[in-house]
């Protein structure tokens, strides 16, 4: 899809459909389209009323006056009222609009964006987003005749009323559909089918992504190289698939830049549990337990075209879970890269025994901080639900950066606390430390355990994606299945930490 930015002057080609916006209590909509056409109000007033729209959140008003000047369709997308305004109310409604375009078949469709304080860029982004996100099917195993991803839309441009917003629109509109368009990568990926998406798809898809772009170079290890590497926690993992783990690590470099940034992705293919099964319905939806290195191959290929000035690692060891003949069995002990060992309690633990290589890999990078997102604990979705990830870290500032990049995207972290008395927990007679400390307090003890693969000196978060990796109900701007989620959060704190 096409996004461009016209000032009135110069707005050549009339545009098939007007998308405004309203706030809830309002008689007209807002933004600058009196310029566009005055007797506008009047049309807008007469069908408001007709169809009950009071400009409320989740409303749209469609509308086809006979005598309008350049559009023949008119989408007004409700905001709710004005003093909760933000970008993510913006976000839904640009979604919901484009929904509404979509399935009126329109081809191109002129926005203007509200008329409220706030910073422009940031706006022009979030309406690309909804209506990227908002459009996003994953339709590549239906059979039958292939409709277009955005149904017929292709362009959508916005109209700005100086050439400074003009600007500025123009720069959020490249943010937005970049972020977008990493996070539908994301999506794709986690929506991938775990007979398709194996260690070895995994980390071509890393590869793929550093195609046509000089700022990324990635390695990829096989099993004899992760054997060399010494990490037996992710092979402890592999053994029992057929399937052969990868281990990527991809590098953005950005010349001059002075912060380095290590990610880090939980990247199990499937999860069945290994010999501790699962029951078939815990089972049901492991194919997203790689949805943390799909965010991190998504933020790549963002940053190869964002280009900001940081440095940035993405790593993940891909494997599958599987019980097969030769699995890793309760009570084995296994050694990371880091020498640390851990006794297995239970191999359905099995993300935080491979993120432990993943994480001793990192901190041997030395980067200035090191962030992992990961589908790591039933625990966090009992905690915090369906749309609310965890996070926990041993910086609080660190932390609340997340946090706030996190706010930007219209995304939910909520911290919880790495408490070092429940480490009793996760003590072990025979090894380090256990890979599971019982149900009471999973998160946190499956984080305690990670911390132990991070140098005390680098500072470290740890977002538990758990729930909000997969969505079971279509929301405001994503259907059911693969969310895409961190994918802009991890985006804009990156470009927040430029330097
Ligand atoms: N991948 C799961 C966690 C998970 C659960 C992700 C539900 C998404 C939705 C993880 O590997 C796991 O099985 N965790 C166990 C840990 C337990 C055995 C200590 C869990 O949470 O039950
Ligand atoms: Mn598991
Ligand atoms: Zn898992």
């Amino acid at each position: 899809m096409k996004f461009t930015v016209e000032q009135h002057a110069t707005l050549r080609r009339a545009p098939e459909t007007l998308v405004l916006f309203a706030f809830e209590g309002e008689d007209r909509p807002t933004g600058a389209w009196e310029s566009f056409d005055a007797s506008l109000q009047r049309k807008f007033a007469s069908a408001a009323k007709n169809e009950d729209f009071t400009g409320k959140e989740k409303s749209t008003l469609t509308f086809y006056p006979a005598d309008v000047k350049p559009a023949k369709r008119i989408v007004v997308a409700g905001l709710g009222k004005r003093d909760k305004f933000g970008g993510e109310r913006l976000r839904r409604a640009a979604a919901l609009a484009a929904q509404r375009c979509r399935s009126a078949s329109v081809a191109n469709a002129l926005v203007i964006l509200p008329d409220a304080t706030g910073d422009a860029r940031a706006y022009a982004q979030a309406v690309v987003e909804g209506v990227v996100l908002g459009l996003y099917e994953f339709k590549k195993y239906k059979s039958g005749p292939k409709d277009k991803p955005n149904g017929k839309l292709e362009q959508v441009r916005f109209l700005a009323g100086s050439a400074k917003s003009a600007r500025a629109y123009a720069e959020g509109t490249r943010r937005g559909d970049v972020l977008a368009r990493a996070t539908c990568l994301t999506r794709d990926l986690v929506n991938e089918p775990a007979l398709t998406c194996t260690p070895r798809f995994l980390a071509e898809q890393a590869r793929a992504v550093t195609r046509g772009t000089r700022s990324v170079s990635i390695k990829v290890f096989d099993e004899d190289q992760i054997r060399r590497m010494k990490m037996g926690a992710l092979l402890g993992v592999a053994a029992g698939s057929a399937e052969p783990p990868r281990f990527v690590h991809l590098h953005y470099r950005a010349p001059g830049a002075r912060r380095t940034v290590a990610l880090v992705g939980k990247a199990i293919t499937f999860d069945s549990g290994g010999l501790c099964i699962k029951p078939a319905d815990g089972m049901l939806n492991m194919k997203n337990d790689m949805a943390g290195a799909a965010a991190v191959i998504g933020i790549f290929q963002a940053l190869a075209e964002l280009r900001p000035k940081v440095n940035v690692h993405g790593i993940f060891g891909a494997t599958e879970n599987m019980p097969g003949g030769r699995a890793y069995k309760t009570r084995d002990v296994l050694s990371a890269m880091n020498g640390k060992t851990m006794e297995i309690i239970n191999t359905d633990a099995e993300g935080r025994v491979t993120l432990a290589d993943s994480l001793s890999y990192a901190a041997k990078l030395k980067p200035d901080e090191i962030i992992d997102m990961a589908t790591l604990t039933g625990a966090c979705v009992v905690a915090l639900g369906p749309e609310i990830s965890g996070i926990l870290g041993t910086q609080q500032d660190l932390v609340n950066r997340l946090a706030s990049a996190a706010r930007e995207a219209g995304e939910k972290l909520w911290q919880l606390p790495l408490d070092e008395d429940y480490w009793d927990m996760i003590k072990s007679d025979v090894a380090d430390m256990k890979n599971s400390g019982g149900r009471f307090g999973g998160s946190i003890t499956a984080a305690l355990f990670l911390k132990e693969f991070v140098d005390k000196e680098i500072p470290w978060a740890h977002i538990d994606i758990a729930g909000p990796a997969l969505s079971d109900q279509a929301g405001p701007y994503k259907p059911a299945g693969g969310t895409g989620v961190m994918v802009r959060t991890i985006l804009n704190y990156l470009e927040s930490r430029e330097s």
